[in-house]
């Protein structure tokens, strides 16, 4: 699909139709794509919290205000920044270093600049960090999804402590955001919302 036809065509499922399988297979190819895309360091902060089983798919479906697209959902993804993420720093650099694209100085500066990075700005800013590379990765997911030909809907609505606890999610991951992935019911579908007009939210200096 074009990428301006992607952009277009992609909505936020208000429903979707039951029953449509999606396997491990067809997620793989997705994050296979999402993977490819940008983190600040390339420390690749964000994790994907995929629900498939349809027992634990209810269980979300009530931690999230019982919405019915839940259950319809082939998936219910849950996307989660690391906040600890530059600790993985030095593991992610090590390939540059064995292939001979920086030597050890050089990475050794590589890492202890990220980690201290992360370490001088605190606990507010990691926790920054992990929601805003979190989302930037979330939004991928949609448009690749989009592209293999899945819809989705991003939603925020749901108790986050009690899908913590559901999920035996570490308070060292911060829960950016729930997105459902499935095959629109497009009977559902509402208009497109008004969107501002590009001069309302653009501004050049
Ligand atoms: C961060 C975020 C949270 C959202 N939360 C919900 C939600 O909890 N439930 C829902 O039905 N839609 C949710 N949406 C979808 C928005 O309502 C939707 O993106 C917006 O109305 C524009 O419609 P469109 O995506 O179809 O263009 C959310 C979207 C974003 C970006």
């Amino acid at each position: 699909m074009d990428f301006v036809e992607l952009v277009q065509d992609r909505r936020s499922a208000n429903n979707f139709l039951p029953d449509q399988e999606i396997s491990q297979k067809e997620l793989n190819e997705i994050f296979e794509l999402v993977k490819l895309g940008p983190s600040a360091f390339n420390l690749q902060h964000t994790r994907y919290i995929t629900v498939l089983e349809p027992d634990l798919k209810e269980e979300v479906r009530k931690a999230a205000n019982g919405q019915y697209k839940v259950s319809s959902a082939s998936a219910v993804i849950f996307v989660v920044g690391d906040k600890k993420a530059y600790q993985q720093a030095s593991e992610i650099y090590e390939g540059l270093k064995l292939l001979g694209i920086v030597n050890k100085q050089e990475y050794d500066h590589m890492v202890n600049d990220t980690v201290s990075f992360y370490e001088s700005r605190g606990a507010e800013f990691q926790r920054e960090e992990a929601i805003r590379n979190a989302s930037l990765s979330a939004m991928l997911f949609m448009l690749a999804a989009k592209e293999k030909g899945w819809d989705t809907c991003p939603m925020i609505g749901f108790d986050q402590e009690e899908i913590k606890d559901l999920l035996r999610i570490d308070e060292q991951y911060e829960v950016a955001l729930m997105i459902t992935v499935g095959k629109e019911k497009v009977s559902s579908r509402k208009p497109r919302g008004y969107r501002k007009p590009v001069s309302e939210f653009v501004t050049y200096i």
